[in-house]
């Protein structure tokens, strides 16, 4: 347009002088004006859609509990606030040709302004996007690493003590701790770490950052590590440059950092990590733990501690601890020394040594234990002699049935793996390394009995996750070096989690009995039949970029029990499967390309099938053939759209079902065609004990149909088109209902059977409560725990529909969220005749009308059990507790077992509650509630509260 306005005015200017001057400019201001119209509309589109994509963010990241900029905010009311000055010039621009030229030219200024102002916004949009949410809390200064300490270890508190100089010393950046294997480095920077947690009058650093590295080191992995620590989002997808970049950029703005490498083997290139060097960064440090000073030199460190073993008399304090009282006998001390003084002053020798002679009185048991420690051992590769000898030694006093097997088990994971429990369970099982237990349950406790003892020879340690454990890196060595060169069923090849891309055949060829490639970079299998005819075990799980599995390849490994290859890219899998007649699991879950199985039924021992996030669309074929299978995983498996009928049902020995998620919903019989599976054939598996299935709608149905869920350890009911839900702590049998309208539904039978009940999206919420009240002859004495979230309902009694008895006399937990019209939790309690004995945890957040958390003195006078109340985002909420009337005088305190209170986003709380004391207070968060005064009285001292409170 532009282009055209300066040709029309050159060819006027050439042709038409004798246009009149006004004419000219008459033209050129139409046209002009017009186009600067369009460009108007034409930037405003790009806007609109920034601030769409913008408001979905803020829409997420407000799900997801995080509080959002306020540049944020203001942004989108800005654009909000453009938008009708837009339409309102746009409107103008229709009836243009009535308008006279200074209104024309006012309009135009107009616009130029607007056009300059959608410009900033777009500017400033643009860098919203992708990060509308403040990490609400700042991480921690240190965070405690769990572990053993020093204290009563001179030789190593020495250490310590070095160390911790060095730290506060100027000239020092770098400082590099060295050692072998297993003589106490990670404890030791782990002891460090801990102490700067208890300077909290002046913290030396801002934020101290702990990063276990290992032998096989992955920048990927590392990265994580730090960006978690520094609450930076670690985005799997990302380049290690972008990732660099986004680390160095945060780590900038603190003031010093601490990084602590634990266990680094070769150098590593901070540039390349994204860690500013402690040289150019005023005041920051790094350690690093090695077992070679030469990687400390190349790292550069200003100066380098070595941790020495611990000298005699050390290693005998530490050997009788462990070993107990026995070692004071007088025909034992002399041996017990001897063997302590073998150990070399090694923490990790001297301590599984010690343990595992605990408590032995017989002289002989001593005698031979020192003997063995004194034959000379085979060379052990990566093992210190020193170590391997006592460890070895702590292996084969190991007792118990196929303990040791399941021992060695553990070293197919990689290093520094956690290892999940249920999982390690799942294989000894398949194995046969555990006897068949009555059911599944009973198994995983005897496998939970067997890593206990593990653990107590201290060969196995708690992995970093709940229900994890994992093997210190050295025993890990060891336990490897056993297993490659042992000649029975431990035979082992692991060559777990080390960057593999390629799988070499002749290191198959060598006739292990288990082999372990997870974890890795494999791309390809060989194409070929590698005799691996002994092998019953088989892992090449989390080789993501691997999607075929050559025909010829499986058929070398005739008995083979476990096969897991999940988290792969296949596709299928080749129908010489099928001669894997042994297969006891088959482990697919998370092969999200995995459209197609051969038919199973030549599959006949296998005992747990787990298709979990795969893409198939039917069961294989030849499923109702798995007579043994007690474990089928059928979770996330959204294509999943038909199963036929009579295929579950001949499971005979099915366990666990889990549909969680499953694109499959049920339905009862009458309401589906006969050839698809409904909810009654369930009922036929007489040994399930766990069930997660998904129904359309709440299935109606008869006493008798129901008698078989009671039998049931665990199920998860999610009902509805969009169920889902986040876990509680009662959710061994919940019932999730979502998206549906409940007026006129019957849920009774569901709350008889449930500890954990969702109600989420759900309309007809009140006619629904008035039924229950009306129809319920007796209390759901199992529900712990009720959510309801998202509705527009009204949950106040109508027509004087109560209950004249308490429905839910066990309630613990009790969340409610977005609730459009609750003005009080007393609505609910009327409607329910809810006492509160038990409750424990109210959680209340973005309630826009509630004014009072809840009414006391008509039906509750106190609640003897709360210990946790949660508030956020309730904009007109004035008082937590109130009374219901005036001359109600609380007798008790209404909450005399408040711990923990937090309170986010109320800006009109005025008080708590009136004269109440909080005698057990211990948490306090206080967030914006900037007319809250008073804030709580209580008998403790300010200390013993950790309070925090943010304006
Ligand atoms: C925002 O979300 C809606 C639905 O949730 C979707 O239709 C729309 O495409 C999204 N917009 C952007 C810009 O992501
Ligand atoms: C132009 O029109 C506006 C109203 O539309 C009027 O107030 C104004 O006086 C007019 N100006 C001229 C120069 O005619
Ligand atoms: C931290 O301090 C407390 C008492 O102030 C003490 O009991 C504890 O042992 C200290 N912990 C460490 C790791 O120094
Ligand atoms: C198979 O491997 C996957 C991926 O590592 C893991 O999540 C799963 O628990 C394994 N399956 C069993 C039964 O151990
Ligand atoms: C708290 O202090 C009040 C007096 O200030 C006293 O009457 C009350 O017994 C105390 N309560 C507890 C639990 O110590």
């Amino acid at each position: 347009m532009e282009m055209l306005v300066s040709i029309i005015g050159s060819v006027l200017a050439e042709t038409g002088r004798l246009l009149c001057g006004s004419i000219y400019s008459k033209i050129k201001d139409t046209v002009k004006f017009q186009s600067n119209l369009d460009v108007l509309e034409k930037e405003m589109k790009p806007l609109l859609a920034l601030r769409d994509g913008v408001k979905n963010e803020t829409e997420l990241a407000r799900k997801e509990g995080k509080v959002l900029k306020t540049q944020v905010t203001e942004w989108l009311k800005e654009v909000e606030e453009l938008q009708p000055e837009v339409n309102h010039i746009q409107a103008v621009k229709l009836s243009r040709r009535s308008l006279n030229c200074s209104k024309r030219y006012r309009i135009s200024r107009e616009v130029a302004k607007r056009l300059k102002k959608i410009e900033g916004l777009l500017k400033d949009g643009s860098s919203h996007s992708g990060a509308v949410a403040v990490t609400h809390s700042l991480p921690r200064v240190v965070e405690h690493v769990p572990g053993p300490t020093i204290l009563d270890q001179t030789t190593s508190s020495k250490t310590l003590a070095k160390t911790m100089a060095l730290l506060s010393d100027d000239g020092v950046r770098r400082i590099g701790i060295w050692g072998m294997g297993g003589v106490g480095k990670t404890t030791l920077v782990r002891n460090l770490n801990n102490k700067l947690k208890n300077i909290s009058s002046m913290p030396p650093f801002g934020i101290v950052i702990w990063v276990t590295i290992s032998k096989n080191f992955d920048m990927k992995k590392v990265q994580t590590q730090i960006a978690q620590r520094l609450n930076l989002e670690a985005k799997m997808e990302e380049s290690l440059e972008r990732m660099a970049i986004r680390l160095y950029q945060r780590l900038e703005k603190e003031e010093k950092f601490l990084l602590i490498l634990d266990d680094v083997w070769e150098r590593i290139d901070l540039d390349t990590l994204g860690v500013p060097q402690p040289e150019v960064h005023q005041g920051s440090k790094i350690i690093l733990t090695s077992r070679f000073l030469d990687v400390c030199r190349d790292m550069m460190t200003d100066d380098q501690v070595k941790v020495d073993v611990l000298n005699d008399e050390e290693a005998w304090q530490l050997f009788s601890r462990n070993a107990g009282n026995v070692v004071t006998l007088e025909c034992i001390e002399p041996f017990a020394r001897a063997i302590a003084k073998r150990c070399c002053g090694l923490p990790l020798a001297i301590i599984t040594m010690g343990t595992a002679m605990r408590g032995k009185t017989i002289v002989e048991l001593w005698k031979h234990a020192l003997n063995e420690l004194q034959r000379s051992v085979p060379c052990t590769g990566g093992v210190e002699d020193k170590l391997y000898k006592p460890l070895k030694w702590s292996y084969d006093s190991l007792e118990g049935k196929n303990i040791k097997p399941c021992f060695l088990y553990c070293s197919l994971f990689p290093e520094d793996f956690s290892i999940e429990i249920s999982e390690l369970v799942q294989y000894w099982l398949a194995e046969g390394l555990i006897d068949e237990q009555e059911n599944y349950e009973d198994s995983v406790n005897r496998g939970i009995a067997l890593i206990e003892n593990l653990k107590d020879s201290c060969l196995l340690e708690d992995g970093v996750r709940k229900d994890t454990v994992k093997m210190h890196d050295v025993v890990r060595d060891v336990a490897i070096w056993i297993a490659s060169s042992s000649e029975d069923e431990c035979k082992s090849l692991v060559r777990s989690g080390i960057g593999l891309s390629e799988i070499s055949i002749v290191e198959l060829s060598s006739f292990p009995k288990r082999v372990s490639f997870m974890n890795n970079k494999i791309t390809r299998l060989p194409d070929c039949v590698v005799q691996c005819s002994e092998a019953s075990t088989l892992l090449l799980q989390g080789n993501f970029h691997l999607d075929r599995v050559p025909e010829k390849f499986l058929q070398g490994f005739e008995s083979l029990r476990v096969l897991n290859m999940s988290r792969t890219r296949i596709h299928s899998l080749p129908l010489s499967l099928l001669q894997l007649g042994e297969l006891r699991a088959l482990l697919l879950g998370g092969c999200f390309y995995l459209e197609e199985l051969p038919p199973l039924e030549g599959l006949s021992r296998l005992q747990v099938l787990d298709l979990s996030a795969t893409r198939i669309r039917e069961l294989p074929r030849g499923m109702e053939n798995l007579s043994n299978l007690k474990q089928l995983n059928l979770s996330r498996t959204h294509y999943l759209k038909t199963i036929q009928a009579g295929i579950i049902s001949r499971l005979s020995c099915l366990e666990v079902l889990d549909m969680t998620l499953s694109g499959y919903h049920l339905s009862v019989k009458r309401e589906i065609e006969e050839e698809w599976t409904s909810f009654e054939e369930l009922g036929c598996l007489e040994r399930l004990l766990v069930l997660c299935i998904r129904f359309e709608r709440i299935p109606c149905l008869s006493t008798e149909d129901l008698s078989w869920i009671n039998r049931l350890r665990k199920f998860q009911f999610f009902i509805g088109p969009t169920a889902n839900s986040l876990p509680t702590r009662h959710d061994k049998r919940r019932v999730t209902i979502s998206g549906l309208n409940l007026s006129g539904e019957w849920i009774g039978w569901l709350l008889s059977n449930a500890s954990s009940l969702v109600l989420n999206h759900c309309w007809g919420l009140n006619e629904m409560l008035e039924d229950l009240v009306i129809n319920s002859v007796d209390c759901f004495a199992g529900l712990k725990s009720l959510t309801i979230a998202s509705s527009n309902s009204s949950l106040r009694p109508g027509g004087g529909c109560t209950a004249h008895f308490d429905l839910l006399p066990n309630l613990e937990e009790l969340y409610l969220q977005d609730l459009t019209y609750l003005e009080s939790i007393s609505e609910l309690v009327g409607h329910l005749g809810l006492r509160f004995l038990r409750l424990k945890l109210i959680e209340v957040t973005r309630c826009s009308q509630m004014k009072h958390l809840l009414s006391c003195g008509y039906h509750i006078h106190t609640l003897p059990k709360l210990e946790v109340v949660k508030v956020s985002f309730c904009d007109k909420l004035d008082e937590l507790f109130s009374y219901h009337s005036m001359q109600f005088i609380a007798p008790d305190p209404v909450v005399p077992s408040l711990r923990i209170l937090e309170l986010k986003y109320l800006p009109k709380l005025r008080t708590l509650c009136r004269h109440e004391t909080w005698p057990h207070l211990e948490q306090v968060a206080v967030i914006k509630c900037n007319r809250l005064t008073m804030l709580f009285r209580t008998n403790k001292t300010a200390d013993t509260i950790e309070e925090f409170r943010e304006e």
